[in-house]
């Protein structure tokens, strides 16, 4: 989880997933960003290198800050294995969609605290 150093800029958003899903499909990662126009939640599952080196460039990208790693495991299978980067914005004129579409693509996930934490930082406070 991080904050975005730009709030709102949904473009530079795209930018940044253009890079990532061609990077991830190359090294074998999957997973899955929330954008909400502040704050990112990002799942990276793959080779333990991989992920380690994706996570270090992750880490010094000036386009965020704050960035906190909630939780680390290490599995047998894979979460989010269908997606190189799966991305979700919230709708503005419909926040709850966001909600029943991050609800959907969790489903799968056998992790309850993953489930838990994406299905959360859909809901504003
Ligand atoms: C919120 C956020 C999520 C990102 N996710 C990924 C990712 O999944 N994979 C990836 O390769 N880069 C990701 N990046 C981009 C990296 O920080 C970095 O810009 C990119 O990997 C290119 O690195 P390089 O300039 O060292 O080649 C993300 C950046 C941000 C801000």
């Amino acid at each position: 989880m991080s904050r975005a150093s730009a709030p709102g800029s949904y473009g530079d958003t795209a930018a940044i997933l253009d890079v990532s899903r061609g990077r991830n499909a190359a090294a074998g990662i999957t997973g899955l960003l929330l954008y909400d126009g502040e704050r990112f939640l990002q799942a990276i599952e793959g080779p333990e290198e991989a992920t380690a080196a994706c996570y270090g460039r992750i880490h010094n990208d000036p386009r965020h800050y704050a960035l906190r790693l909630l939780s680390q495991e290490e599995i047998s299978d894979r979460e989010f294995g269908i997606w190189s980067m799966a991305y979700r914005v919230p709708r503005m004129d419909d926040t709850g969609a966001f909600l029943d579409q991050v609800r959907g693509d969790v489903r799968g996930v056998s992790d309850d605290y993953l489930r838990m934490l994406f299905t959360g930082f859909t809901v504003r406070r």
